[in-house]
């Protein structure tokens, strides 16, 4: 089995696998929902088969949402080709833990994705599933990262390619987003002006906007990190995990990925204490969380890491739920703290970051 139906996570109500986003019931958001009964059984076998897939995040294809079912030669040469992503370094970050007082600390170094950052695992699976549905097009709305990603999987698979960014974006983001050949298309205003555009587009034009309407497919991506450090700690799940929060996507799907493997006894312990990080010029979430709402109030953006510049995040809800739920928390730093956060992560492990990791090791100290 594998994928079953997108299902709203609001209403309950199922929807067929086509490029859908929202409930037209309750308009709440659609999420992948799995049959995974054929992977209980022999665990030690299940294991095995994950270690003998290939060095990317398709050695997890069993939990991806891609109508191919169980990976096969053929389906692994025609979808799931392209840049491949994921297999990054779980680094021990003693020297680090000692700074921070902390016990036992480990880094995951998404930086070494091909573009640079964990948004080339959430392409690769949108990508795969907009090639499944026959789109020729991708594309997206962005804060930086996203863009790259876009625009290098575009290149990697020979389709088209339009990326939309504010246009205050880093110059230096721009640049790497331009090499690949992509049409990148600046638009004056915030993140939240440019998402929302994409959203008006994405019902004239028969693109695969990755995270407007193939968002739930994409938001899927994100479980794989869960996946890789569990395998990486020894099929264990961490106590504790901190990670940056823009939309809330990557964060709520760390649990997601976390549970699906709990549920199955693929590993051992529970469900870590869930921590976010936020940049104090936009912290609509972390503010949600301190005052005890359940509501993410939009806010304008004015902070240095423009990566995490949601002011108006599609899974804030979500990600306050999730803290409270697991004793975490989600908190905001400032722009001195986040830029302190890169050299201390620089100086004790030797990884140079951008702003949105360097978040989660100010929000440490
Ligand atoms: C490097 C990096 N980490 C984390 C995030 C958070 O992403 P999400 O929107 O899933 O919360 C982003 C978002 O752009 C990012 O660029
Ligand atoms: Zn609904």
């Amino acid at each position: 089995m594998g994928i079953i139906s997108l299902s709203c996570r609001e209403c309950g109500t199922d929807y067929d696998l086509g490029a859908h986003y929202v409930c037209t019931r309750c308009f709440g958001p659609l999420e992948a929902r799995y049959d995974h009964d054929h992977l209980r059984g022999d665990i030690a076998e299940l294991r095995r088969r994950i270690q003998a897939g290939p060095q990317n995040i398709w050695r997890y294809a069993d939990f991806l949402p891609l109508a191919g079912g169980q990976p096969g030669p053929s389906a692994r040469a025609s979808s799931r080709a392209g840049l491949p992503a994921g297999c990054t370094p779980l680094i021990r970050a003693d020297r680090l833990a000692e700074r921070l007082g902390l016990g036992e600390v480990w880094v995951k170094n998404d930086a070494a994705n091909p573009t640079h950052s964990f948004k080339d695992r959430v392409v690769s699976v949108a990508a795969a599933r907009a090639r499944e549905l026959g789109f020729e097009v991708l594309a997206c709305a962005s804060t930086g990262n996203l863009a790259n990603s876009v625009a290098a999987h575009a290149a990697a698979l020979g389709m088209e390619s339009y990326v939309f960014i504010p246009a205050d974006l880093e110059e230096q983001k721009i640049l790497a987003t331009g090499v690949y050949g992509t049409n990148l298309v600046k638009v004056r205003g915030t993140y939240d002006d440019v998402n929302r555009l994409c959203t008006e587009l994405s019902g004239e034009r028969d693109w695969a906007f990755v995270n407007v309407n193939l968002r739930p497919y994409y938001a899927e991506g994100s479980k794989t990190i869960a996946y890789e450090v569990a395998e990486q700690l020894g099929w264990r799940t961490p106590d504790r995990v901190v990670a940056p929060v823009a939309s809330g996507s990557l964060y709520t799907k760390l649990e997601k990925g976390f549970k699906e493997w709990l549920a199955l006894g693929l590993i051992d312990g529970d469900v870590p204490v869930m921590h976010g990080a936020q940049a104090a010029g936009c912290s609509p979430v972390a503010q949600a969380f301190a005052a005890g709402h359940d509501v993410c109030r939009p806010v304008r953006p004015d902070t240095i890491a423009k990566s995490l510049a949601i002011g108006n995040p599609a899974d804030g809800p979500y990600a306050v739920e999730l803290a409270r739920r697991t004793g975490g928390s989600v908190e905001a730093v400032s722009d001195d703290e986040v830029r302190d956060g890169i050299r201390l992560l620089a100086e004790t492990t030797g990884v140079f970051t951008e702003t949105a990791a360097a978040r989660t090791s100010a929000s440490c100290s």
